[in-house]
């Protein structure tokens, strides 16, 4: 079982570093990690965000861990040799189309949440975020405007194929949940958004067991702080399924705290491959010193036992012994605690 281990940049290799112990702490037979450079750290190493030999190591692995990637100093790079060209490089390249976020009440954080607790306790849905197109992946240009103002452009498309192949994920997803799809668009504006319902009404058909409701982006960022509970499976496109992810994640409490599984269609001898990593960036204003949450990622790598290595067993005992820290009053930074990176990663392998 190959992994490729890509810690990135900021505060990712520290966390990835905590999400490695957990996994050594389960003592796994047979799991082999590959480490390689992405982000800012390679571009200065290697010139380029993602080399090809990084490319070739993901390729070949059954699965990747990946931190984050984000570097100030890079920001005025050109476009493609910005470190963030890094990851949306790896999820095209790979075909991972299917970005899930699970965002779910942790006992004893309730009053934490940005919400009132009794509001914050009944959250329990996914995020299925369509992940290799929309205005990300569309022609990006600058120029000028016939009389002269200077214009930039971000093409926003979706293919009919793109968006069948998320909606089947979706409703999947909501088969093994509360049977609920909440389908999230921008239809009275958006000619892409009108064409993502029409597709995603056809495959509902073929789901009558499922119950699909459409919802306005902006409508779903106030019910997703109304009332979060009432959401199962959120089905939405590139570009409000990242906006809507942060959001949730201080429905829950912390940015640092929901994790994510970027899957394909490509099957290994052991489960789906997958790219697996926090919500969260390289977070660079608490970069280096050691106190950035690490349990996104650790719930990461439990999504990876999941999805790519059939180790639901194991994936669900790190969930419990991430849910039993924070029960006993874990509490990173993010949290207003001070426990600290290492401290979080050595207090969930006791709990393992
Ligand atoms: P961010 O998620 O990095 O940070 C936002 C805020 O949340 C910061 O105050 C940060 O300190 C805090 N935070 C984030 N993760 C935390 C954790 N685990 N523990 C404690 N606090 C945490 O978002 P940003 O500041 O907008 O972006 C910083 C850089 O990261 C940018 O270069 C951005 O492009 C990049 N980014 C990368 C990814 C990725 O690699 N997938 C995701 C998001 C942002
Ligand atoms: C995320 C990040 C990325 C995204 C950036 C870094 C390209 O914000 O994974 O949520 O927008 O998808
Ligand atoms: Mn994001």
């Amino acid at each position: 079982m190959k992994i490729a281990v890509l810690p990135g940049d900021g505060i990712g290799p520290e966390v990835t570093r905590e999400a490695l112990r957990v996994l050594d702490a389960l003592s796994l037979p047979g799991l082999t990690l590959f480490e390689g450079d992405v982000g800012g750290v390679a571009y200065r190493r290697h010139g380029h965000p993602l080399p090809d030999e990084t490319l070739a190591m993901a390729r070949q692995a059954d699965a990747v861990l990946f931190g984050a990637v984000g570097d100030p100093s890079c920001d005025t790079l050109e476009a493609h040799l910005r470190p963030e060209q890094a990851v949306l490089g790896l999820r095209k390249d790979l075909d991972l189309f299917a970005n899930l976020r699970p965002a779910k009440a942790f006992e004893g954080l309730e009053d934490l949440s940005a919400l009132r607790p009794e509001i914050a306790g009944a959250i329990d849905l996914v995020i299925v975020r369509e992940l290799t197109g929309d205005v990300y992946f569309g022609e990006k240009a600058r120029g000028q405007t016939e009389d002269g103002r200077r214009e930039g452009w971000d093409r926003m498309a979706y293919a009919e194929d793109e968006v069948r192949r998320i909606a089947h994920t979706a409703f999947r997803a909501a088969g093994t949940r509360r049977g609920k799809v909440t389908s999230v668009d921008k239809a009275n504006v958006l000619e892409t958004s009108r064409l993502w319902r029409e597709v995603v009404e056809e495959v509902a058909a073929e789901y009558p067991d499922i119950s699909l409701e459409h919802m306005y982006v902006d409508n779903a960022a106030m019910q997703l702080v109304r009332d979060p509970g009432a959401f199962d499976v959120v089905l939405t496109g590139n570009l409000f399924g990242d906006i809507l992810s942060d959001q949730a994640s201080m429905c829950v409490g912390s940015i640092g705290l929901l994790a994510s599984a970027s899957l394909g269609e490509r099957q290994t001898e052991y489960g789906t491959f997958g790219l697996y990593e926090p919500i969260h960036g390289s977070a660079p204003d608490i970069a280096g010193k050691g106190i950035a949450n690490p349990m996104a990622t650790i719930l990461s790598a439990a999504m990876m036992l999941r999805h790519s290595f059939g180790r639901e067993d194991d994936a669900a005992r790190i969930e419990r012994a991430v849910a039993a820290a924070l029960a006993d009053g874990l509490r990173g930074g993010d949290l207003g605690g001070s426990d600290n990176c290492e401290a979080i990663g050595t207090a969930v392998c006791q709990r393992l």
